[in-house]
């Protein structure tokens, strides 16, 4: 049976996954502040008015302009597609009256204005962005699984394909877990260092279901006018390898020591 998969709007990455992400998944987005993902998920919803898909784009953590405002920087126009009925970006920050806005984080609140919006936005397959669905459970952590459990169920019904951006606190993923980590049939984890005093980001595939996937950590990059690029294979530097020579002596001396001692 073939696989029908959706574009990421990320070429680099859709090479990782074998084209894209299998129609109907529900893919978990993670990492640390910063390192890209609002911008991946709002390059995932321009590929899906692209190629026609009802596109929905939930922004929990910043107003639908400043979304807007991201998305132009990298020449997409989030504005155009709203105009042509193509796109939705449902706000749950401003706390607006507005149609397309949540008053709160209500997790049941949140599935039902996405499928009000894909009603609005027609017949078809679609794709969603939950950007973040752990906003949901802030402060109610050991609800994330059956939260994430219960979005999952209805979206698939609905024939949507669901990004979920998921940040792990400490609290969380001592406890019980990031929440939604089993239950995804995708985890797309983004990762930042400081290497030689510059910021690196980087991105790995840790799952993806019925996908024979790249398992290596790849370094990327945020270019503006052009948004997400992957600039290769992190090769494994010797200093990773090897230990500074005064450390392996250091231990070569402790274990001499060690035998010099056995009786
Ligand atoms: N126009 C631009 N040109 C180049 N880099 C940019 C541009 N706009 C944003 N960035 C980079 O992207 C970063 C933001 O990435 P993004 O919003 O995707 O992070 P995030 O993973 O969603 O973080 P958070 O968890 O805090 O929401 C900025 O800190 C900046 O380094
Ligand atoms: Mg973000």
């Amino acid at each position: 049976m073939e696989i029908r998969r959706l574009r990421t709007g990320v070429e680099g990455i859709d090479r990782l996954i074998q084209g894209g992400i299998p129609e109907g998944f529900f893919v978990a987005v993670t990492g640390e502040p910063g390192c890209g993902k609002t911008i991946f998920s709002i390059h995932f919803i321009y590929q899906g008015v692209i190629d026609g898909d009802k596109s929905i784009y939930v922004t929990t953590e910043e107003s639908r302009e400043s979304i807007i405002r991201q998305a132009s920087q990298f020449s997409m126009d989030f504005e155009k597609a709203i105009d042509e009925g193509k796109l939705i970006v449902i706000d749950a920050l401003m706390g607006r009256e507005d149609k397309w806005s949540l008053q709160s984080l209500d997790i049941e609140a949140l599935v039902g204005k996405i499928i009000e919006a894909k009603k609005e936005l027609g017949y078809g397959r679609a794709r969603v962005a939950i950007d973040s669905i752990s906003a949901f459970w802030l402060d109610k952590p050991a609800m994330a699984r059956r939260y994430s459990y219960y979005v999952k169920k209805v979206l698939s019904k609905w024939n949507f394909t669901t990004i979920a951006v998921s940040q792990y606190a400490i609290s969380t993923s001592e406890a019980f877990g990031w929440g939604i980590e089993h239950i995804a049939d995708g985890i797309i984890r983004f990762r930042r260092a400081v290497r030689s005093g510059e910021l690196k980001r980087f991105i790995i595939i840790e799952k993806m279901r019925q996908t024979n996937h790249d398992r290596y950590l790849h370094e990327i990059d945020v270019v503006d006018g052009r948004g997400l690029t992957i600039i290769g294979p992190v090769q494994r530097r010797k200093e990773d390898l090897s230990l500074p020579s005064e450390v392996v002596r250091k231990i070569l001396e402790a274990k001499k020591k060690a035998e010099e001692e056995i009786p």
